[in-house]
């Protein structure tokens, strides 16, 4: 398949394309390299791959991509990503979620395409006490800036497939962990903190719970949904691994042999989901996917990656501290 990947030089974009280039697909990836974005993460198929700096709201731009690679599928993962950035300051994540996927399914619909992926998330759901789980057919209810911006991302491609018949299938998918995550994010900055003996901020009174997709699994489950999932319909994305938040600090902590002191309970973030948790049997049943990966393996093999990739931890560190000064001010 002709592909084009936005949004493809982050941490769950690359893990796709590594994994469409490996299955041979032909894969253009366009990305506006924002502070998240790293081609680092794709060098072993840059050779493999025609890359695009752009931002997704520049809709010329985003014509002559089309123009020239002619994509048969459009896999859109661009977005602002962290939630406590988009509480800091949310107008980038309405101009790139929004109307960057705005921009993309427009031009999308008028060169004509045969699928969309619209990578949207299990918080445009809204959180959920100790008990219950979404399914595809639960209410929107959004909480922070970021899961506004992905709701309304995700309801363009509703009306974008109802309105104009454009083939958009939706992906909703919960928290993932791996390989190459931004620093910046929960199982990193635990990671980045603990190796270098710091305190590791745990918000409120750690017991938020996420359910825990490890990023192979998440960017395998996105080639099933392409390959056999169904044009109009929304697939939840997830792994059952549900764990509050001090108990994936305890298992980094004592993969790493670190001292459970090093947690710190800090000022709650503002409007804090308490939990998220997916029903993921109709993936399981219409495009027969599952995820492979528990959460022991999986942490385990990030921590391991982590360690012997901290020098890029490291160098993402001087942007960090000072987004870390702002983040934690009182
Ligand atoms: P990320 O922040 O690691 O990567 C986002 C990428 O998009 C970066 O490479 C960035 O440069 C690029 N980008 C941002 N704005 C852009 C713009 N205007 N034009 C072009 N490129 C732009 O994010 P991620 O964690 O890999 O998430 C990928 C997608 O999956 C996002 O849509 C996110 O909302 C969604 N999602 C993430 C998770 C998760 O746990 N990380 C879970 C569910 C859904
Ligand atoms: O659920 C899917 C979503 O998961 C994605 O749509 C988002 O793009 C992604 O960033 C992620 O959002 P979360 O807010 O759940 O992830 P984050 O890693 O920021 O936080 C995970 C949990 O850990 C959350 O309850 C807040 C808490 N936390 C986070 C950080 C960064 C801490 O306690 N301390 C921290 O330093």
């Amino acid at each position: 398949m002709r592909m084009l990947v936005s949004g493809g030089a982050g941490f769950i974009g690359s893990a796709f394309v590594r994994q469409a280039v490996g299955k041979g697909h032909n894969v253009a990836v366009v990305d506006k390299l924002t502070y998240a974005g790293d081609l680092t993460r794709l060098e072993e198929v840059m050779d493999d791959i025609t890359f695009y700096k752009a931002d997704i709201t520049n809709k010329e731009f985003i014509e002559h991509i089309f123009n020239k690679e002619k994509p048969e599928v459009v896999v859109h993962f661009a977005a602002e990503s962290h939630v406590d950035r988009s509480l800091m300051d949310p107008y980038p994540f309405i101009n790139s979620n929004v109307m960057g996927t705005q921009v993309l399914l427009d031009v999308s619909r008028t060169k004509g395409i045969d699928l969309f992926m619209n990578m949207s998330t299990d918080e445009v759901y809204g959180d959920l006490g100790k008990d219950g789980t979404f399914t595809e057919e639960s209410p929107l209810k959004p909480n922070s800036p970021y899961s506004v911006s992905k709701a309304s991302a995700d309801m363009l491609g509703r009306a974008y497939y109802r309105s104009f018949g454009l083939p958009v299938v939706t992906v909703r998918a919960s928290n993932n962990y791996g390989p190459w995550q931004y620093p910046e994010k929960f199982i990193p900055v635990i990671i980045l903190k603990a190796m270098n003996g710091e305190k590791i901020p745990i918000y409120g009174d750690g017991t938020n719970i996420r359910e825990w997709l490890y990023v192979e699994d998440c960017a395998s489950g996105i080639m099933a949904v392409i390959e056999k999932g169904k044009a109009g319909e929304i697939y939840n994305i997830g792994s059952k691994e549900e764990r509050p938040n001090i108990e994936v600090a305890k298992a980094v902590l004592t993969i790493l042999g670190k001292d459970k002191d090093l947690m710190e309970f800090v000022k709650d973030r503002p409007g804090h989901d308490f939990r998220y948790s997916l029903d993921a049997s109709k993936v399981k049943a219409e495009v027969g996917w599952t995820a492979k990966t528990s959460f022991e393996e999986g942490i385990k093999k990030t921590v391991d990656w982590y360690v012997s990739h901290m020098n890029w931890v490291e160098e993402k560190k001087a942007y960090l501290s000072e987004y870390w000064k702002r983040a934690y001010a009182e």
